[in-house]
């Protein structure tokens, strides 16, 4: 439990303070730890005396910026991790053995999918990929090798909403040990807490909105202290080492005391915009989990705390070619992957972000070819809307 408010924690949540009072956490560029003497240093490698060994596995500007996460994800603990990646990666080695499975849902980020499709594979993991929320499909999945449930929500590229409650519960009624994992990269954790909604593990791409200035790459990792512990010890330690650097932490720790008036703007924003989409004649479809006519509307209105994201997705009518008539024709967004950043970016995820999808796999995945995705920035709304109107006018 959180002892205050979102925003507090975000800026208080830390609880060590260093030898000097300093107000911020000092930026440790360390590699490794000195020990007293070689008695303290096998305690700490026994974990039997606290404390730091060798910034891979722990490193205190980390530590920091960890405990915040876990606070606000409602989790016991957390790792920084390299990028969201290394966080999905080193998790899932953590957790999965040979000829074991993974159910995970048909739409996810397009390196996520790469990863579980066509890598994991090589492996003897096998990977089920159905519509996570259909009920019957996932109780049909579930068999006595499934180890992971693994789903995104709101989905990239498509915004589809993932029922957190129900998917865990229907995994957990199966078998309590299976572990359900949820990147939260889209909601952040001020809009969604998939730990408090019955999940068992949280991975971020804090890459994102966590960080939020598009300057660096990061992810995390929120679970209970024991799972944490493993995942520390196995898939970053050992599997990975995707460990966050401490540069990495301090502008981390930076960007999250700001996550809270962020989101609140990213999402007032996007619902203009895509209020204003909605209304053109140009698109086929916009999905927006804040617009009514959305699919998992209500859904997302009680996990996401009633607000819709800062994340778009519209079908342009004409498909690819018109589509990159209006990636192409933006003058104030930027054309560029990624999210969550102070400037809107816009791109073509068939493209780009899910071109590790093949045709066939695009068209299961509900990923059409005139999908553009939008992340909707801190500038003002009205020029958002300008600038994508004369867009528009180009198709
Ligand atoms: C939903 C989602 N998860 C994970 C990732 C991977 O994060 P990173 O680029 O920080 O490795 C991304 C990147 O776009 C993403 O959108």
């Amino acid at each position: 439990m959180r002892e205050y408010s979102f925003d507090t924690t975000a800026i208080h949540g830390n609880e060590d303070k260093d030898q000097f009072g300093s107000l911020v956490t000092p930026i440790y560029n360390t590699s490794t730890f000195i020990f007293d003497s070689t008695a303290q240093g096998a305690a700490r490698f026994a974990l039997e005396e606290p404390g730091y060994i060798y910034t891979r596995i722990g490193n205190p500007s980390c530590i920091a910026v960890e405990q915040k996460v876990a606070k606000l994800e409602g989790g016991e603990a957390a790792i920084a991790t390299s990028s969201g990646m290394g966080a999905i990666t080193a998790t899932i080695w953590t957790c999965i053995n040979g000829g074991e499975e993974i159910i995970a849902d048909k739409t996810l980020y397009g390196c996520t999918f790469e990863f579980f499709e066509h890598h994991l594979s090589r492996f003897g993991v096998k990977v089920r990929f159905i519509d996570i929320n259909d009920e019957d499909e996932l109780k049909s999945a579930l068999n006595d090798k499934t180890r992971i449930v693994y789903i995104e929500t709101p989905v990239n590229p498509n915004l589809k909403i993932t029922d957190i409650r129900k998917t865990s519960k229907i995994a957990h009624d199966y078998n309590p040990e299976i572990k359900v994992i949820c990147d939260n990269t889209f909601a952040s954790p001020y809009l969604q807490n998939p730990l408090r909604l019955g999940a068992d593990i949280v991975v971020h791409s804090a890459t994102k909105y966590i960080n939020g200035h598009g300057d660096i790459l990061a992810g995390f990792i929120v679970a209970d202290q024991e799972m944490i512990n493993k995942i520390r010890l196995v898939g970053i330690k050992d599997m990975t080492g995707a460990s966050m650097a401490a540069n990495e932490a301090y502008l981390v720790e930076r960007g999250l005391k700001t996550l809270g008036i962020r989101m609140e703007k990213h999402c007032k924003s996007a619902q203009k915009v895509a209020e204003f989409l909605a209304k053109s004649d140009k698109i086929e479809k916009v999905f927006y989990p804040g617009l009514p006519e959305h699919e998992g509307h209500e859904l997302a209105m009680e996990q996401m705390n009633g607000l819709g994201g800062g994340m778009i997705s519209f079908i342009v009518k004409g498909g690819r070619e018109n589509a990159a008539k209006v990636t192409d024709g933006v003058r104030l967004a930027t054309l560029t992957v990624s999210l969550g950043a102070p400037e809107t970016l816009i791109e073509h995820p068939a493209s780009m972000t899910h071109s590790p999808y093949t045709e066939e796999e695009l068209e299961a995945a509900n990923i059409s070819p005139g999908l553009i995705r939008l992340s909707i920035g801190l500038e003002d709304a009205d020029d958002i809307i300008n600038d994508l109107s004369q867009a528009l006018d180009l198709v």
